[in-house]
């Protein structure tokens, strides 16, 4: 199966394969009909780990569509406008399989409705476009950050359930794509500060997410679990510390790379990313041969 750009492509503009190409992908992985409770290795606190990035994706999405299009008129750059523009629309077709993926959960019995409330509140405190472009700038670091992890290591996915993990090497491919379009719309916002009043507020807005990410995250963990029957007590908390932090560590993989962002120099382009990006498309074409988005997936 070819990938192309589709309805969703930019501007009408020709594209190339160029590894730094946004291609926006209009793909339907039918979590709700192939839903599956402990879908990666039948295993329900790596599927947590993983269902637990989900409930942040429709809004948090959202919010990153608006921040970015609010500067879209002011932009000289306008090969950075039409960037924003397949930026919107990859982020658009997360955000619609996302609410899919966590309608999901919610068949399952899950409580995504406690789970997603604080994130749904967390960003509507955020008002000012420039802290919103901040906030942006700093979530897509972290996100390409946890593509990096997914697609050098695909081992992770080795066990999961098909529709969830073609929807997944999906995601991290097109974060990857679209990795430099916050950071490049933050500068354009940006240009007339000091680099040291725009490190600053970069680094700040950067620790905020942080704590916020990991404070919501980890108090959804019980309301997840609650629906599986499992406490979590010692045992639980120390497989989660076990499988984040050690082996195989998806979390420690990540910290050589979140530190990047608290250097002054720190540009998305500094990593070079042309072949990983070129693996990503391989392993998506891979995961679709044959398979057809109008029809139910086979798991
Ligand atoms: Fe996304
Ligand atoms: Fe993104």
């Amino acid at each position: 199966m070819t990938i192309e750009a589709n309805d969703g492509g930019v501007a009408g503009e020709p594209r190339s394969s160029d590894e730094w190409d946004i291609i926006p992908r209009n793909l339907h992985f039918n979590i709700r009909a192939n839903r599956q409770r402990h879908w990666l290795g039948d295993d329900v606190v790596k599927t947590a780990l993983i269902d637990g990035l989900s409930i942040f994706l429709p809004d948090g999405e959202r919010f990153f569509i608006r921040s970015l299009k609010h500067y879209t008129p002011h932009l000289e750059d306008r090969a950075l406008a039409a960037e924003i523009n397949g930026y919107a629309v990859q982020e658009a077709f997360h955000t619609r399989e996302h609410e899919e993926y966590n309608l999901a959960m919610k068949d399952l019995g899950y409580d995504v409705e406690a789970m997603e409330k604080p994130v749904g509140a967390s960003l509507g405190m955020v008002k000012n476009p420039l802290h919103r472009v901040l906030a942006t700038c700093a979530i897509e670091h972290l996100t390409a950050t946890f593509s990096t992890q997914t697609l050098r290591h695909p081992d992770v996915l080795d066990e999961a359930a098909a529709a969830y993990r073609r929807l997944w090497v999906w995601h991290a491919l097109e974060e990857l794509e679209h990795k430099a379009v916050a950071y490049d719309v933050l500068m354009a916002a940006t240009k007339d500060m000091s680099s040291w009043q725009r490190y600053l507020m970069r680094i700040t807005a950067m620790n905020a997410n942080i704590a916020s990410f990991l404070f919501i995250f980890l108090r959804n963990i019980p309301i997840y679990l609650r629906t599986d029957g499992v406490k979590p007590g010692f045992r639980f908390w120390f497989r989660f510390f076990w499988l984040t932090m050690i082996a195989p560590g998806y979390w420690r993989r990540c910290l050589p790379m979140i530190a990047n962002y608290y250097s002054p120099w720190f540009n998305p382009r500094n990593s070079d990313d042309a072949d990983l990006v070129r693996r990503g498309r391989e392993w998506l074409e891979k995961e679709l041969d044959g398979y057809s988005p109008t029809k139910q997936a086979q798991v």
